[in-house]
């Protein structure tokens, strides 16, 4: 798989240059959910996820994106590090050419080589989960429900239609699945965030 036309860079430390890219794709992908980037660049992601930013440029113009964001949570008196992928979006102009491809590809890449994650986690609709089986071997867990957190008004994989996309990269990981599996996982997140 060719990746190498796929830049990086960790978000929080990008240009805004390119923060204004990213924030102008998802616009154009997400009109709705996503303002168009004006003297302030709207965030893609929160500071305290750490992401790191993985996208692609045709002619000048960033067109692919897929954003990794890590935190630590904590499950059944365990603590993980986890992972997921976030705000993976093509340019509408640019879809069907294997961008998205290659930009979950290096973006899960990435998230192989770091020691430091215990596994990966995270939602896509139903029509997706080929896409992202192709791109980073990510597997459909159906025993798996993914909340954003325990509070009142919180997103739960089983009130969208969505499905739980995981895999498990480290030791301590794989030696927990049995925790992990057949379980509810919180990602600890403020009330209407989610993966
Ligand atoms: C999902 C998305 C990023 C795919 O980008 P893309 O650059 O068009 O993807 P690719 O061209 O690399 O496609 C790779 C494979 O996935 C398939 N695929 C792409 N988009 C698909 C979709 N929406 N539904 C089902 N399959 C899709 C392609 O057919 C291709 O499979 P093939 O090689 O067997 O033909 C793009 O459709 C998008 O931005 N969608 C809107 C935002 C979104 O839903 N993001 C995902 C959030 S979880």
């Amino acid at each position: 798989m060719k990746t190498d036309i796929v830049q990086s860079i960790n978000y929080n430390q990008a240009p805004d240059s390119v923060r204004r890219e990213i924030a102008g794709l998802l616009h154009r992908v997400w009109p709705n959910a996503c303002p168009m980037p004006n003297e302030k660049i709207p965030e893609a992601h929160g500071k305290e996820l750490n992401a790191h930013s993985f996208y692609t440029y045709i002619d000048g113009k960033l067109i692919s994106y897929a954003g990794v964001v890590q935190k630590t949570i904590n499950h059944v008196g365990q603590t993980f590090s986890i992972a997921g992928l976030s705000c993976v979006a093509t340019d509408p102009d640019y879809r069907y050419q294997g961008l998205g491809l290659r930009t979950v590809v290096a973006a899960t890449q990435w998230i192989e080589k770091q020691s430091d994650i215990d596994f990966g986690i995270f939602t896509c609709s139903p029509s997706l989960a080929n896409f992202y089986h192709n791109s980073g071997a990510w597997t459909v867990v159906e025993d798996v429900v993914l909340i954003g957190s325990r509070d009142e008004g919180a997103l739960s994989s089983r009130s969208i239609d969505v499905v739980v996309l995981m895999r498990l990269f480290s030791e301590k990981a794989k030696v927990q699945e049995s925790l992990l599996r057949h379980s509810t996982i919180s990602l600890d997140l403020p009330v209407g965030q989610f993966l």
